[in-house]
């Protein structure tokens, strides 16, 4: 085979592929991680060219511009976060009183408070505004090592605002070195002029989804299905709406009561179905047997008062597949730390380090659409990769609340550095 010009060679590391094959790793099998010990990374032209054991490198890797000894570090795939609500202007942390006294996130939110609050001032905010603050926060996630992340809409509820958002989060694109994937949710919550007409919101909504998708500014459709917001019925009507226009679907459901948006995952064959804590069991079951990723949030949980996810019943059970995310957002989940997701995931989810490393890489590729592009270190898949301070997975999720991180590469190129964004990485 033809080995292009190498422009990165990593040697002496511990490889975490999760090569091989196709699709999401599913229930036990995400148990399956391989290891490579004194392994070697190498990249060309964005893409990895050779993974595996040193041993097998080829005359022509060695001739790299870029050589750099990892001293016995894990390299995992660049971390991928699916379900992030990025964009959006100011922060919530006066609820935090309103929660210690026992108001729960959906009376905060009865009370035009919570996602409405959130909407009111990402209304008002300028574009410049919204970029500035998704900036610092993509900031953190790259040095956490998150090198792809999904980004929400859903913060403005009206076809002004909701093109502001998602025009943001395309611009970020070419302003940073994390890539983000685009979700249309404009049915996030009812505005209160609707009053009880969810009906015309949505049929709002369709309209609008529409305008997103000849502007090409998302690839992703998503409701936020629960009591109180939107139900079963209309979730239906949106998503076969969203999914005739060609979009992926992904569904908010079954977050704090068991609405049956799980099964209703499953009907419509979404990409995705997040949250999921309240889901049945016959949901859960149904949305693993449709090929539905299950997205789980263990950080929501743990904010918002403990519930978790049953992450056992789908992985010993329901052989379903799971990826995590942050959920980042300025109420229920304020931290864009995916490394402290995966400390949650294995206390409050009882999920190994396997099982944790495979749902924030391989699976949440696949999440997002990008499964045979990211989330694996294999020939051909794009040169985005961790290099942590530790030669042990299960040291990441077990020493939680710091960054692990030593170095990022996006496409090869060096944009961590010691935990620190490298300046010169701005695109
Ligand atoms: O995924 N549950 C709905 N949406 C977000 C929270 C958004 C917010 O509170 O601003 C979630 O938890
Ligand atoms: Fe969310």
């Amino acid at each position: 085979m033809l080995n292009p010009q190498v422009d990165l060679l990593i040697t002496h590391a511990k490889l975490a592929t999760l090569a091989g094959g196709t699709g999401p790793r599913r229930g036990r099998t995400m148990q399956q991680v391989e290891f490579i010990e004194k392994g070697a990374v190498a990249v060309a032209a964005g893409k990895i060219v050779f993974a595996g054991k040193m041993t097998d490198l080829q005359s022509a890797h060695l001739k790299s511009a870029v050589v750099w000894n990892a001293d016995g570090r894990l390299i995992t795939p660049g971390l991928i976060d699916p379900h992030t609500h990025l964009v959006h202007a100011g922060s919530r942390e006066k609820e935090l009183s309103l929660k210690l006294r026992g108001v729960s996130y959906l009376d905060i939110l009865a009370q035009g408070g919570g996602i409405l609050s959130t909407v009111r001032a990402t209304q008002a905010a300028t574009e410049q505004a919204l970029t500035a603050q998704a900036l610092v926060s993509l900031r953190r996630m790259l040095e956490q090592g998150t090198t792809t992340v999904e980004a929400k809409s859903g913060y403005g509820l009206n076809r002004q605002t909701e093109l502001k958002q998602l025009r943001v989060a395309q611009a970020l694109n070419k302003l940073q070195p994390v890539e983000l994937v685009s979700t249309f949710l404009g049915p996030h919550a009812l505005p209160p002029e609707f009053g009880q007409r969810s009906d015309e919101f949505i049929d709002q909504m369709i309209a609008l989804a529409s305008a997103v998708k000849s502007l090409g500014l998302a690839e992703y459709a998503d409701i936020f299905c629960e009591r109180g917001v939107f139900s079963v019925a209309d979730s239906r009507r949106y998503l076969t709406a969203c999914r005739d226009l060609g979009y992926g679907l992904k569904l908010h459901a079954d977050e704090i009561e068991p609405l049956g948006g799980t099964e209703l995952a499953a009907e419509m064959q979404a990409v995705t179905v997040d949250h999921a804590v309240a889901a049945s069991p016959e949901g859960l079951r149904s949305a693993a047997a449709a090929g539905v990723v299950t997205v789980l949030l263990p950080g929501t949980s743990w904010n918002l008062g403990g519930h978790y996810a049953n992450a056992r019943f789908l992985l010993d059970e329901a052989d379903g597949a799971v990826a995590l995310a942050t959920d980042y957002n300025p109420g229920s989940c304020p931290s864009e730390s995916l490394q402290l997701i995966m400390a949650f995931a294995a206390n409050g989810l009882r999920m190994t380090p396997e099982e944790i490393l495979t749902a924030v890489t391989r699976n949440a590729a696949y999440a997002v659409g990008r499964g045979e592009q990211i989330g694996r270190l294999e020939a051909g898949w794009q040169g985005d990769l961790c290099v942590w301070e530790t030669s042990e997975l299960a040291y990441l999720p077990y020493h939680f609340g710091i960054n692990h991180i030593k170095r990022v590469y996006k496409r090869g190129l060096l944009v961590v550095e010691d935990g620190r964004a490298v300046k010169e990485a701005a695109k």
